[in-house]
């Protein structure tokens, strides 16, 4: 990370009327909840068609069940990072407008950000695969079923072969449109459609990532380093 780089988004972030945030599972890694593709990914051990997808709910539901119930339990003691809370303190302060996630674990909304819109779900959510009705989590963890229709229980994510939440997607589509900023934070943009919704915007693109990502010639600024790190530098300069 150079110190040019930061001080000329902090310049993009005051002079925009529009900044729209997009955040990946590596703006959640500094907090302690693992990645995908990264190193340590869960996509390294685990092929996500076996635990991630339709399939998986419908044929292996112990296994589908078993991953997502660690994952959740995981998260009961996680807590937002410095990176999370500057990107709600600037929602706040008018400097951002929308914040779109990939990410499924809550944390922009227990650092405090509002115009949060989960593209990918929420895994705190738990509601029956057939009727609909919520549930609580630990229902879901001790292996009920529902209890309306003894239904499957599982978390309200966007699993593979899945669309996305269209109230969520329409609003951030919109926010991307309006952009004249849109800051790309810790995502590998492998997954179709969010993948796509940098190219939608007419504004300027920022991407901060700790590993080179391969559509990075696309940005118009590339920031290579921790998320926490970086958005601790420009805060510094706002
Ligand atoms: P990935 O794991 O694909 O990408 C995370 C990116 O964040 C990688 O490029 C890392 O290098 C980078 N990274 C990790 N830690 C970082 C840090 N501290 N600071 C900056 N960058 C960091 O995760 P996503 O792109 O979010 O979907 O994955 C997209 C979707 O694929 C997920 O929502 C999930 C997954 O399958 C479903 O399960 C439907």
């Amino acid at each position: 990370m150079e110190k040019g780089q930061t001080k000329k988004l902090a310049e993009l972030i005051k002079s925009s009327s529009h900044t729209v945030i997009l955040t990946g599972a590596g703006m959640s890694t500094e907090s302690g909840v693992p990645d995908f593709r990264s190193k340590e990914g869960w996509w390294k051990e685990i092929d996500p068609r076996t635990v991630a997808s339709v399939e998986a709910l419908e044929d292996n539901y112990p296994l589908f069940r078993e991953f997502y119930s660690t994952r959740l339990k995981a998260l009961q003691t996680v807590q937002p990072h410095e990176g999370h809370k500057i990107i709600a303190k600037w929602e706040k302060n008018g400097l951002v407008q929308c914040v779109a996630t990939q990410n499924v674990d809550g944390l922009h909304q227990k650092a405090g950000s509002i115009a949060v819109k989960e593209l990918h779900g929420s895994i705190r959510k738990i509601r029956c695969n057939q009727c609909g009705n919520e549930a609580a989590k630990e229902q879901f963890i001790t292996g009920e079923s529902c209890n309306a229709c003894r239904g499957k229980l599982r978390p309200s994510v966007v699993l593979f072969g899945e669309l996305l939440p269209q109230i969520a997607w329409q609003s951030a589509f919109q926010h991307i449109q309006k952009a004249d900023l849109v800051i790309v934070i810790g995502t590998s943009l492998e997954v179709y459609p969010v993948s796509e919704l940098p190219a939608m915007t007419n504004g300027k693109t920022v991407l901060i990532n700790k590993d080179p990502v391969w559509t990075a010639h696309h940005f118009f600024l590339t920031i290579e380093g921790n998320a926490k790190e970086v958005l601790h530098a420009v805060d510094e300069l706002v």
